[in-house]
């Protein structure tokens, strides 16, 4: 074999393998199969970006009717899920619960075929997103209602409560920003564990794992903790000041790919001033993540990503912060799924090289006594 290539790190600007599935681009734009995510979001539902993801093209009426019935048929989780997620407790993170609940799926599912158990997946990630806050705290879980809509299903599993239709759009527009990102962080991961041709339950368990860090998943739920800290738009200024001076990263801010913008975080930015419009509520919050993209831009060239507004909308849904990662998770599987296919397709193990810089010609010698 030659000599290994040397990457930088982070593979930050390597193409590691190609993919149908989405590109995102530094200029700002980013596509669906083909679609501008902005096209999308404007025309399409979920379960149809869904479908366009995991399948390559947009469905057909018939495709999409079958689509909706069998993500709904599937719903049901078993109660020895939901008994391994309530014994982890109440101090457990939600993302750490769904993570488990997934594995736990996976020994308890008895789908026959890659494809069904791929079904079973989407259908439950979503329920379990829901409930993975409430039945480690001893509450019963929420099940879905029959026939509704992915994203008017998730909302109220997650908040308990009667949105109004712009709500649920919202909602279904977050839920579609999340849908899926090219090789990001988790879907590589995915990648790489269904590489090793293992199940993809252990794929989106994997994913989850990835999901959790705060320069990925976890920054949504990051974001909102600082929103809530800076508190008003008036404070923006000074708390990226002190933040940059104390070499702390600013969560919402800055992306691998996005240098100027991201385009899904300039939608939510505009569904979250119609939001709070329509709710009737008073636009400081608003306000407050305008006045901190100002200041980040302004002193560190950053753009807002997708989390830091994706935060604002949930929260003003009423969606408690825990589960943002989650609700991510219940969208991003379906990305996961098709680089699931893409990856298998492709048959090839992904097992990279490192250089090795430790020390060599050690001699062993037993533990001595001191
Ligand atoms: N706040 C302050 N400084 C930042 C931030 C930030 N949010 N993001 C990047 N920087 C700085 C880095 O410290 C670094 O500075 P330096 O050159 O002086 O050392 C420079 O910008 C480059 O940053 P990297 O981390 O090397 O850029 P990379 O492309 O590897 O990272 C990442 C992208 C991980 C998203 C980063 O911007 C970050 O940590 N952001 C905060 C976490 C976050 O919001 N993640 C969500 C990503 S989007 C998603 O998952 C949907």
């Amino acid at each position: 074999m030659s000599a290994p290539i040397k990457v930088p790190k982070g593979l930050y600007g390597v193409a590691v393998t190609e993919t149908r599935i989405a590109k995102s681009d530094a200029d700002g734009s980013l596509i669906y199969r083909g679609y501008p995510i902005a096209d999308l979001a404007a025309h399409a539902t979920f379960e149809e970006a869904a479908w366009l993801i995991i399948k390559g093209t947009l469905p057909t009426r018939g495709e999409l009717d079958e689509f909706i019935s069998s993500i709904g048929s599937r719903m049901e989780v078993s109660a020895k899920v939901y008994a391994v997620m309530r014994d982890l407790g109440r101090d457990s993170h939600p993302i750490d619960v769904l993570r488990t609940g997934i594995s736990a799926l996976g020994s308890v599912d008895s789908e026959p075929t890659v494809a069904l158990q791929q079904a079973s997946i989407e259908a439950k990630m979503s329920v379990l997103a829901a409930n993975c806050h409430r039945v480690p705290r001893g509450s019963g879980p929420r099940g879905p209602k029959p026939a509704a809509r992915f994203g008017a299903n998730l909302l109220q599993m997650l908040t308990d409560r009667e949105a109004s239709e712009y709500e649920e759009w919202v909602f279904e527009r977050v839920l579609m920003m999340y849908l899926e990102h090219d090789l990001n962080a988790s879907s590589f991961t995915v990648r790489v564990v269904a590489s090793t041709r293992a199940d993809p339950y252990a794929a989106a368990a994997a994913g989850l794992a990835a999901l959790k860090g705060p320069l990925h998943g976890g920054a949504n739920e990051a974001a909102m903790d600082m929103l809530l800290e800076v508190r008003g738009p008036d404070n923006a200024s000074a708390y990226v000041m002190s933040a940059l001076k104390d070499g702390k990263k600013v969560m919402g801010f800055g992306h691998r790919v996005y240098k100027k913008l991201d385009p899904r975080a300039q939608l939510c930015k505009g569904y979250l001033r119609e939001l709070l419009k329509k709710q009737g509520t008073d636009d400081s919050l608003y306000r407050l993540c305008d006045a901190l993209e100002n200041e980040m831009w302004e002193r560190k060239k950053l753009p807002a990503n997708l989390d830091f507004y994706a935060a604002p909308l949930m929260y003003s849904l009423g969606i408690e912060i825990p589960l943002y990662t989650p609700v991510f998770a219940a969208s991003r599987v379906f990305g996961w799924m098709a680089h699931y296919d893409e990856q298998v397709a492709e048959d090839r193990l992904i097992r990279p090289d490192a250089t090795y810089v430790g020390p060599t010609g050690l001699k062993y010698s037993p533990p001595g006594s001191g």
